[in-house]
């Protein structure tokens, strides 16, 4: 893989994705959009983003991510990280959605299950998507996480999210992808505190003891 400008397939047309694509556009990447219809230069087909990418994002409704990275291709997500930011909400209950992670399973496994060739790495997923990309939007230090199997794209992840504003102390990695369990089932709580803040615009941070 290139140091620098790399080619970056976003999976997603919704506010996630156009947010993560014009982020990383802004940064120098070169960027493809991923949706069922190609309608522009930028917005290809998911198969042709995923091609294009030497990193793919996920960010697709999570109901759905698995048929997005169907049509996708296994093979264009082969040896990629795969960096899935996705929750799977089922909205048709109304608000709250019903969270469907379990503290056995999630969606960062159940795609790591269906590609086990892509290399997933869960992040991102536990704020906004302003956030995700601006961290500086807020005062003070705050937290994101990360969880995956594979070493060396959990390092190209963590160089976007360094590229993004956030610092290294800020990025605490959980381990292999059995973590994104516990990443995914913070989104009750993340619900909650939505209704007690009254705006999006907020985020946890992991204080340590001074010597730790
Ligand atoms: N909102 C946030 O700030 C936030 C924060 C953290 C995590 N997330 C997660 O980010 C992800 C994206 O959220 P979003 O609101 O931007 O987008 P979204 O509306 O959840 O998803 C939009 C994408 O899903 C694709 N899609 C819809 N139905 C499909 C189907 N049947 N088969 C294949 N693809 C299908 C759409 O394809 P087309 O392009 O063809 O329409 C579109 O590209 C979600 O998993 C969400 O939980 C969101």
């Amino acid at each position: 893989m290139t140091e620098g400008r790399l080619r970056v397939g976003v999976l997603g047309t919704g506010t996630v994705g156009q947010t993560l694509a014009d982020r990383l556009s802004e940064l120098g990447h070169d960027v493809r959009i991923g949706s069922r219809t190609a309608s522009s230069d930028v917005v290809r087909t998911f198969a042709e983003a995923a091609a294009h990418g030497e990193v793919v994002v996920n960010a697709t409704g999570g109901l759905v991510s698995v048929d997005a990275l169907t049509l996708a291709g296994a093979e264009h997500l082969a040896g990629k990280p795969l960096l899935d930011l996705s929750n799977a909400l089922d909205h048709s209950v109304g608000f709250p959605p019903k969270v469907l992670a379990t503290d056995s399973e999630s969606l960062g496994e159940r795609i790591q299950a269906a590609f086990p060739e892509a290399l997933v790495v869960k992040t991102l997923n536990t704020m906004t998507n302003a956030i995700m990309v601006r961290p500086r939007t807020l005062p003070g230090p705050h937290t994101n996480f990360l969880a995956g199997n594979d070493a060396e794209a959990k390092g190209v992840v963590r160089g976007l999210l360094l590229e993004f504003g956030w610092t290294d102390e800020e990025l605490i990695d959980l381990g292999d992808l059995t973590a994104s369990r516990g990443m995914e089932l913070y989104l009750p709580l993340w619900l909650r505190m939505l209704g007690a803040v009254g705006n999006p615009l907020f985020n946890v941070h992991v204080v340590r003891a001074a010597d730790s």
